[in-house]
Order: structure tokens, then C-alpha cells, then sequence
């Protein structure tokens, strides 16, 4: 049984990899942290109670940063125009939702979960990874006692979605994701190297929600409007599943080519955002920001009809 905390800004794609995470029969799904990102904290954390309370899902919810780390950056970038001003697709939501919140700040959450259960919980992190880098400022000792983190985020050999050089999770906070890719524990990134290929078209989801399934019914109604995104702005017949095929990656890694090698992130400038990887078997670039960083792991490749049929068997 994997322990999960998940990281997340519902967001669209977010909300099915919720639902995923709390169906695999493989997850135990022990916290969810909120996150500043596809629309604001306030919604992204409304959005997570609203999810937990249609779908029955019973692990505490903790509310995290409103803002990037680096307190002179001053806006959220905020992805509305992709999940809706709502950031559920305009499904029309009330304000707010009468469902716990975890009296902690995440950062604080995340810390003494992982403390209660060393050695046993995955973190995956599927928004800005500001909430793991305020837990690493807060407690870096406690990163040892993480078992793998597991990224949503970053465009290795493939432009960006935000701009040609960046993807939107490490956009939306560079500094926060550069401290989690050197810091000396197991990161795996699920990129949008591989989440690009992961496309679900919505003939695919039409027939899961057949069945009449409520939960598959709503996260149906939900998509509508990332669906149309793709179509109209990026033009994909379909919804890339960013989050979800990170998620699949916890159980199903044998689905993924790695490469191994530090990972840095571009902070300021026209690549700002940027992920750049120096390849393990590659040079070794001695006396640059890369010398003595950590090797992370990125996904070049992945089956990725495999990975909707994951998906599909979970929820
Ligand atoms: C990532 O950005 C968000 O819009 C999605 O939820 C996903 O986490 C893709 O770049
Ligand atoms: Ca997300």
C-alpha cells in the first residue's frame, strides 16, 4: 500500500487525479495540501473540499501557500483560462463548502505526517511546489524521512505550455521547484514530456461516465471545459491528464523511460521557469550550479494507452 500525500490545485486534471489516488485499490490517501495555482488558494482549497465532499473522500484537507516563495515575485500566474474562472470548468460552484480544514498550515501538515510515518509517504506534487519547499525551509531534516516525491511539472525535451521555455507548476513558482530538484532526496518528474502523449479524448471519457456513475458523471461534467481548451487553443482533440499520469506513475512505473541526472530550474529572464537536466552519463559541468547536485529522475517516454487504461480501471 503506497501512503500518499498529495499536493494539488484543483484545477481540472487535478480533480481526476483525486479521484484516482482515492479509488486505487494500491493508494492509501492519508492528506491532501492546497495550493495557490491553476486559480487562487482560496478557490483551489474550496475546490478540494467540494471534491471530498461529492466524492466521499475522508482524508484531511490543509491549506497552503497563497504565493510563490519568493516574496518579490508578485503575482500568482493564475491558469483560469485553461480550468475556468471556478477552476472546475464553471460548473457552478457556492463560494464556500462546509467540509473541514486541518488547522495547519500544509507546510506544517505535510512535516508532521511524514514524521508520524517515516519512511513510508510518497509526496506528489501536481501544482507549484511551494508548500514542499516551505516544509524543506521549515524542517530540512524531515526530507529523509519522505519515501519518493513524485513531480507533476517541467518540459525537458519538449517546449513549454506557459512559454516556449516553461511549464505552468514550475512557472507558477521557479524558486520553490528549484529547492525541491536539489534537495538530496528521490524526486520523480512526470513532465510535459510524457503528459502531452497522455491525451483523453472525450469520447474516451464519455463512455466512463456511461456507466452513470456519479463521481465519474461529475468529474465528466467538470472537464467539459479544459476539453474545449485543448480543442479551441492548443488544438488537441482531447484533455492532456497532467496530473493523473503522475499519479499513475506511483503504481504503474514500469509504464515510464527514465533518465537520471541533476535537475536545475531557469529563475529570472525570458526562461524563466526553464528545466534543464545534465544527464548522468553526459559531462559532468565541475564548478557550475550543477557540481554535487543530486540526480532526480525525468520521464522521456511512456505507454501511454496503458496508462488511460489505469485510469480508467481505478475510477
Ligand atoms: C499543469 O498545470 C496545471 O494547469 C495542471 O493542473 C497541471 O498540473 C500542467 O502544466
Ligand atoms: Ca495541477
Amino acid at each position: 500500500m503506497h501512503k500518499v500525500i498529495f499536493d494539488t490545485d484543483p484545477g481540472v486534471d487535478d480533480a481526476m487525479a483525486l479521484l484516482f489516488l482515492h479509488r486505487h485499490p494500491e493508494v492509501d490517501l492519508i492528506g491532501v495540501t492546497t495550493v495557490f495555482g491553476n486559480v487562487s488558494l482560496d478557490l483551489t482549497t474550496r475546490n478540494a473540499q467540494f471534491l471530498h465532499q461529492e466524492w466521499g473522500i475522508s482524508a484531511p484537507i490543509a491549506r497552503g501557500a497563497d504565493r510563490t516563495i519568493d516574496p518579490l515575485r508578485s503575482d500568482d500566474r493564475a491558469a483560469s483560462v485553461v480550468h475556468g474562472l471556478d477552476g472546475l470548468g464553471n460548473i457552478g460552484l457556492p463560494d464556500t463548502i462546509d467540509w473541514p480544514l486541518d488547522p495547519r498550515p500544509a507546510y506544517q501538515f505535510i512535516i508532521d505526517t511524514v514524521r508520524d510515518n517515516p519512511g513510508e509517504v510518497t509526496l506528489i506534487a501536481v501544482g507549484r511546489m511551494t508548500n514542499l519547499a516551505l516544509a524543506l525551509q521549515a524542517d530540512p531534516d524531515f526530507a529523509g524521512l519522505v519515501k519518493e516525491v513524485i513531480v507533476m511539472g517541467g518540459a525537458f525535451d519538449v517546449n513549454g505550455n506557459v512559454t516556449p521555455a516553461a511549464e505552468a507548476n514550475i512557472h507558477g513558482d521557479p524558486e520553490a521547484a528549484d529547492i525541491i530538484f536539489t534537495t538530496p532526496w528521490k524526486v520523480t518528474i512526470v513532465g510535459l514530456d510524457v503528459t502531452l502523449k497522455t491525451i483523453m479524448t472525450g469520447e474516451y471519457l464519455a463512455d466512463m461516465a456511461k456507466s452513470g456513475e456519479k463521481a465519474v458523471q461529475l468529474l465528466s461534467d467538470l472537464s467539459q471545459y479544459y476539453i474545449e481548451f485543448y480543442k479551441s487553443r492548443v488544438g488537441i482533440a482531447g484533455m492532456a491528464v497532467h496530473d493523473s499520469t503522475a499519479c499513475v506513475y506511483l503504481v504503474r512505473p514500469d509504464l515510464f523511460i527514465l533518465r537520471s541526472g541533476a535537475v536545475r530550474v531557469v529563475c529570472g529572464g525570458i526562461a524563466d521557469g526553464e528545466t534543464i537536466q545534465a544527464p548522468d552519463s553526459g559531462r559532468k559541468f565541475v564548478g557550475t550550479a550543477w557540481d554535487g547536485q543530486p540526480s532526480q529522475w525525468v520521464c522521456t517516454d511512456v505507454r501511454s494507452g496503458e496508462v488511460l487504461e489505469v485510469i480508467r480501471t481505478a475510477l
